[in-house]
């Protein structure tokens, strides 16, 4: 049976699904914001109302994530992407090294291109042999002493993983948080840089988010490409060229949402709900599988096998008509994976839970 007839649950891994009462918002103001006669999409960057819609998202995703005044928060295009080569462009100079800790593709995607610039670079840890379930426990030790950062990811989207704990590290950790970025709380001061690509967390693709301790700021011997440069950015208030206008807005009203909602302590609480009551169903059976150890699961990507991989297509099919858009697994894991960001309420999961307990009845 479908949820309703014009309602789905979107658990695609991203773009994802976005809160409906924000939708509902950038729907009312879409044509006329605030009586402007325009749409923020029509808007010129550098007038009083587009200054405004950024002044206001920078002040509450401080407040969100609770960012010291020594970080810098800057908005960046390009996607989490542009930041794989920002972050050894703006880091590093001819001959120093870095640490990468490889937990998954996006990672291994990270690294490689910081060793394109940088041949010193290294991997201090490749979860490949172990299909990318295991998190290290990072310590001091593991890193090499010429190392400027230690790269992370903090939640592995396409294998259903995360670093449950971060570690507390004299070399500067740097995490890509693309995929769990403000669903827990965070102590930022653990961090040397977080970034993150809007897409599930935050807003519309193409927008990343980064926040940066000050003091890494410094000038760099070699020249940094101006629309990968952080100070660049950082001193233009975000506004060295023209920026992604109306995903800064939707990410705007991400943030108020979740200050209406009471914070990252909120979310976690309804996040950990979400992820647990998931998790519980597929342990019940052995219809279902999960191969991520619990230590290591992510709260955001919930990644199941179904024991018969025959009934895989039929799976697939069966949930689309259900109203479950979105869970066919990544291409080069198989199985299933539900992403259940921020946005996807409790109804959705409980709704794949009825699901899943209803195909084991019919095909179990
Ligand atoms: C953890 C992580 N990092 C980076 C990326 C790449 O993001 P983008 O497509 O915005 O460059 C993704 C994409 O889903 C991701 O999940």
């Amino acid at each position: 049976m479908k949820v309703s007839s014009n309602q789905i649950f979107n658990f695609n891994a991203g773009p994802a699904m976005l809160p409906s009462t924000v939708m509902q918002t950038a729907q009312e103001e879409f044509l006329n914001y605030k009586n402007s006669g325009m749409s923020v999409m029509e808007m010129s960057h550098r007038g009083g109302h587009f200054q405004e819609i950024l002044d206001k998202a920078l002040v509450n995703i401080r407040k969100l994530l609770q960012i010291p005044e020594s970080y810098e928060v800057i908005f960046c295009s390009g996607g989490a992407t542009a930041q794989f080569s920002s972050i050894p462009l703006n880091l590093l100079d001819e001959d120093d090294s870095a640490a990468y800790s490889l937990t998954g593709v996006w990672s291994v995607k990270a690294y490689q291109e910081a060793k394109k610039f940088y041949p010193r670079v290294v991997s201090i840890f490749d979860g490949k042999e172990s299909n990318f379930s295991e998190i290290p426990n990072l310590r001091d030790s593991d890193i090499p002493s010429d190392a400027k950062y230690i790269y992370i990811t903090s939640n592995n989207t396409i294998y259903g993983t995360r670093y449950s704990q971060f570690p507390n590290l004299k070399t500067p950790l740097i995490a890509d948080m693309t995929s769990d970025i403000l669903s827990r709380e965070l102590d930022v001061g653990k961090f040397g840089v977080i970034f993150a690509g809007a897409q599930k967390n935050i807003g519309p693709s193409g927008l990343n988010i980064c926040i940066i301790r000050k003091d890494l700021l410094q000038n760099r011997k070699s020249p940094t490409p101006v629309i990968l440069d952080w100070q660049v950015t950082a001193k233009a208030g975000s506004l060295y060229n023209t920026p992604p206008t109306y995903s800064i807005y939707m990410a705007g009203l991400v943030f108020e949402w979740l200050l209406d909602l009471g914070g990252l302590s909120a979310i976690e609480k309804i996040n950990e709900k979400k992820a647990s009551i998931l998790y519980e169903t597929l342990d019940e059976t052995d219809f279902y599988q999960t191969f991520v150890p619990k230590a290591n699961r992510s709260m955001m990507n919930v990644v199941f096998h179904l024991k018969d991989t025959k009934l895989d297509s039929k799976f697939v099919e069966e949930s689309e008509s259900y109203g479950l858009v979105g869970l066919k697994g990544y291409r080069d894991v198989g199985g299933m994976r539900a992403s259940i960001y921020n946005a996807m309420p409790l109804e959705g999961v409980e709704s794949l839970i009825n699901f899943l307990k209803d195909f084991e009845k019919k095909w179990g």
